[in-house]
């Protein structure tokens, strides 16, 4: 009847699910939610109920919307399909995703200061080094490998020694460390003591970078009042924030090229392609699927009622998957424009890495696949093991093998 807004559907706990056969979709579910509305009532681990953001327009208008915060400590944590999720401690020092302006304008200022164009510059040439580098000894190592372990792994690992000016002799044990805290197949134990390993390392760097700068970020961060703590806080989160983002995006986005060979074609036919290839990846596999918020006062989004106090979820992965923003969302088109995608995020916490994180992927997507025309996976699809039930989508090993010449 007019004026009577329908009723609310039951809340949903969060779908994890995959489609059968198909690892680059989302769960088909959100799409049977975000066509039914942009927002749905969610239900979180510790009884709160409260939302889960699905279209593109609704994330969006959140992501850049200051009255909803980004403190971990005041959100909820989802109800996952199938299981309770866990409780989310209060951002560490350094940690710009977790925190809200004012605090977060300080960091982020000093921060942004130092992407600087010049340095982005000097570091593209870097990944053009380290990636030719890196394909070599595939070569060497081949014809089968493990491209997780011989390139989408070094070659972002590599990129944040250069950014945190990591002296050569040291990059061995950071680079093991870096391995040892993000891989699957390792215990607990290991990985908590190479994470304590990493934190030692940052440490140590900034009081080597005090006392003797050199021509990097980190040095360069010495010369404003943040503390060494600070500092360290910075340097580690840096580290998280950039390493396996970057590397799983590298790890994935190769495997759904090898999927649609047609795709990899017209990249490596036409290397101007990448970087739009890059932005339509970033879309299509959304690695960093889901993002959240909590309402700090009653907010009205597409109509729906949200309250203080309330945690929205926001459904990236639906939301750059939404026909209403980019037609025919579930074809893999690298000629499309993917511009307004939300893989980065959106508002004041979109990625400050995400220059240099484009830089690596438009140099080593082309690289790979002109180094290795015969590129292809080394076992069927569906024996690819994936990181379902993560925060961060990819793919755990990609064995890889192709023609030796
Ligand atoms: C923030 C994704 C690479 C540094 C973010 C956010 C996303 C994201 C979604 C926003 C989080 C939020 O709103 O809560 C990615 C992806 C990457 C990538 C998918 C690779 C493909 C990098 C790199 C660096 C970096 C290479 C730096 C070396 C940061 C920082 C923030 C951030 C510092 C925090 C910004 C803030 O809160 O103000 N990233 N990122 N990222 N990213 Fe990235």
């Amino acid at each position: 009847t007019l004026g009577e807004a329908a009723p609310l559907p039951d809340p949903v706990s969060l779908p994890l699910t995959r489609p059968a056969g198909c690892p680059f979709d989302p769960p088909a579910e959100l799409a049977r939610l975000r066509e039914q509305r942009p927002l749905s009532r969610l239900h979180y681990a510790d009884g709160h109920v409260g939302w889960l953001a699905t279209s593109h327009s609704a994330v969006r208008a959140i992501a850049a919307d200051t009255r909803f915060s980004s403190r971990y400590e005041l959100m909820h944590y989802p109800l996952l399909e199938g299981g309770p999720g866990g409780a989310l401690p209060p951002a560490p020092v350094g940690d710009l995703t977790g925190i809200d302006p004012p605090e977060h304008t300080r960091y982020r200022r000093l921060l942004a200061g130092k992407f600087t164009v010049r340095r982005m510059r000097a570091l593209t040439a870097r990944v053009e080094q380290i990636t030719a580098e890196h394909l070599d000894a595939m070569e060497r190592q081949g014809p089968t490998v493990d491209l997780v372990a011989a390139y989408a792994h070094p070659v972002p690992a590599l990129m944040i020694c250069e950014l945190l000016g990591v002296a050569e002799a040291d990059r061995e044990a950071f680079q093991r460390h870096a391995a040892a805290v993000s891989d699957a197949d390792a215990t607990v134990a290991d990985q908590l003591a190479a994470f304590e390993a990493l934190g030692d390392f940052v440490r140590e760097l900034v009081s080597a970078k005090r006392a003797r700068p050199t021509d990097d970020l980190l040095s360069d961060l010495t010369t404003t009042d943040l503390s060494d703590a600070e500092l360290a806080g910075i340097g580690s989160f840096l580290l998280a924030a950039g390493l396996d983002t970057t590397a799983h995006m590298l790890g994935l986005g190769t495997f759904a090229l090898l999927q649609h060979p047609a795709q990899a074609a017209a990249l490596r036919a036409d290397p101007s392609l990448a970087d739009q290839a890059v932005e339509e990846l970033m879309r299509y596999l959304s690695i960093a699927h889901t993002g959240a918020r909590a309402a700090l006062e009653d907010v009205e989004v597409d109509g729906q009622l949200i309250k203080a106090g309330e945690t929205v979820t926001l459904a990236v992965g639906a939301a750059n998957r939404d026909p209403a923003r980019f037609p025919d969302p579930d074809t893999l088109d690298l000629h499309r424009k993917a511009t307004g995608q939300l893989a980065f995020g959106h508002g004041i916490h979109q990625c400050l890495g995400q220059q240099l994180a484009r830089v690596e992927m438009r140099i080593a997507f082309p690289a790979l696949f002109r180094r290795f025309p015969t590129l292809r996976l080394a076992v069927p699809p569906e024996e690819v093991p994936l990181r379902l039930q993560m925060g961060l989508y990819g793919v755990h090993r990609l064995p890889v093998t192709w023609d030796e010449a």
